[in-house]
């Protein structure tokens, strides 16, 4: 049967090159909240949220209405050829959200940026000058974006194949991914064990004293939802006090409210050096930034920073609304709530198929289950991710996998999402399931 839907993928095919991703066989028209309406009338529910972008929903009327009324005033000018003030309100908003700085004689600062990738770029470019040194330290697992030194710190091979030669002074150690299952012992243990393994890193592969920095998302993304465990970031957060590396925290898709907090680093008790945004930041416009100590951001080098579009006014009015909106809806209590009830319904499904799910696990709303073959943790089972996200694209829900297997099914509905909505997405996810175990 022909659909507009199909349709489109058939024009996709003659004017788009092949290999850009199709993560789920869907379309769009028109969106609100967590329901979106594709190219044939149909209602979708919405539990990928664009990549983690709609935690405030799909189209919020306040900033809807911000965005139209700042494009009718002004759409660009460059920020340093001439000044505007939603650049300088929306940084004033950020750094009140999320102060790096402790004493007084220190304060936060803000660059924007047009993606998450481009934060992480300067994040690097920053550290580099900051500290004069040159290494950087990230995970297994981890994904920082798609241009190069961002790829270069992303670790699934698959999203690299025939790129390199990627930035030298790259330095990936394991993620401390703690699995009782996998390791029968405390996790405070675990902890120090890859605690103790980083310090021994800087003797037999780079001295800490030439490591400018090290980046970390607080639960991994695309990884596959691990979260970080508190003792070990903790450690980490100390260990760089101690040498002198700076801290990035990638708050890109953990941020905003997503974990139940506006940072997820704020379960954790610490602060990063530096820390880098982009997705529900603007509800869909193009806009991320990356924070820094002042101290480190004013020690850097002029015209090493920048760009054409940063902090365009209209993605800065839309941020601006974007946040003060999560503010008034009080988007941390909804990313619990959410979190609870997806959780909730997760580990009822491991405990039905325990054949299929082998993990839950998250913060707050960032949850996933993991698909394994026979519920085995240590055979990932890719082939069950892509049938149950086909699966639930037939039946009206745009679900999304993760992981460097694409075997975790991940939730990352808009916050806004209705209860009863909710859980007839997870319904269908539940169905999923039964067509797999059958
Ligand atoms: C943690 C993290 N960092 C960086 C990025 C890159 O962001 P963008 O796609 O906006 O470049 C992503 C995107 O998924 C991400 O999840």
């Amino acid at each position: 049967m022909s659909t507009k839907t199909h349709d489109l993928y058939e024009r996709r095919k003659r004017v788009l090159p092949i290999t850009l991703g199709i993560f789920t066989p869907t379309s769009a028209e028109s969106a609100h909240g967590a329901t979106v309406i594709d190219a044939d009338g149909r209602e979708l529910i919405d539990f990928g949220g664009g990549i983690g972008v709609l935690n405030a929903g799909h189209c919020p009327a306040p900033v809807v209405k911000a965005i139209q009324e700042q494009a009718a005033k002004l759409i660009h000018t460059c920020f340093p050829v001439s000044i505007y003030e939603p650049y300088l309100e929306l940084a004033e908003k950020l750094v009140e959200l999320f102060p790096h700085h402790t004493g007084a004689e220190d304060s936060t600062k803000v660059m924007l940026t047009n993606s998450g990738a481009e934060a992480v770029e300067n994040a690097i470019k920053i550290a580099r000058q900051a500290t004069g040194r040159q290494a950087i330290i990230c995970f297994s697992g981890a994904f920082h974006g798609r241009s190069m030194m961002a790829m270069s710190l992303t670790s699934k091979t698959g999203l690299k194949t025939g790129c390199g030669p990627f930035a030298p002074e790259v330095y990936r150690i394991p993620f401390p991914y703690y699995n009782p299952k996998l390791h029968p012992i405390p996790e405070d243990v675990f902890c120090n064990f890859h605690l103790n393994e980083l310090r021994k890193h800087f003797v037999t592969t780079v001295a800490a004293s030439n490591v400018a920095a090290i980046i970390i998302e607080p639960v991994q993304g695309e990884g596959g939802f691990n979260v970080v465990p508190k003792a070990y970031l903790q450690g980490l957060r100390e260990i760089c006090n101690e040498t002198g590396i700076l801290l990035i925290i990638d708050e890109v898709q953990s941020g905003f409210g997503r974990t139940g907090k506006w940072a997820a680093y704020e379960h954790y008790g610490i602060k990063p050096d530096i820390s880098t945004w982009a997705k529900s930041m603007g509800s869909g416009m193009p806009i991320g930034c990356v924070m820094a100590k002042g101290s480190i951001f004013d020690s850097i080098n002029p015209g090493t920073i920048g760009g054409t579009y940063l902090g365009n006014p209209v993605c800065c009015a839309a941020a601006l609304a974007t946040i003060k909106y999560m503010e008034d809806i009080n988007i941390n209590a909804l990313g619990e709530k959410v979190g609870g009830i997806v959780r909730a319904r997760f580990e009822k499904f491991q405990a039905q198929f325990p054949q299929l799910i082998s993990e839950v696990r998250g913060l707050g709303a960032m949850l996933a289950f993991e698909l394994s073959v026979g519920g085995d943790i240590l055979k990932p089972d890719g082939d069950a991710g892509k049938k149950l996200v086909n699966f639930a694209a037939e039946r009206g829900v745009i679900l999304l996998s993760a992981g460097v297997n694409s075997n975790v099914i991940r939730t990352l509905t808009p916050l806004v999402i209705p209860e009863e909505q909710l859980n007839r997405g997870l319904d269908v996810i539940e169905s999923g399931l039964k067509m797999l175990a059958e």
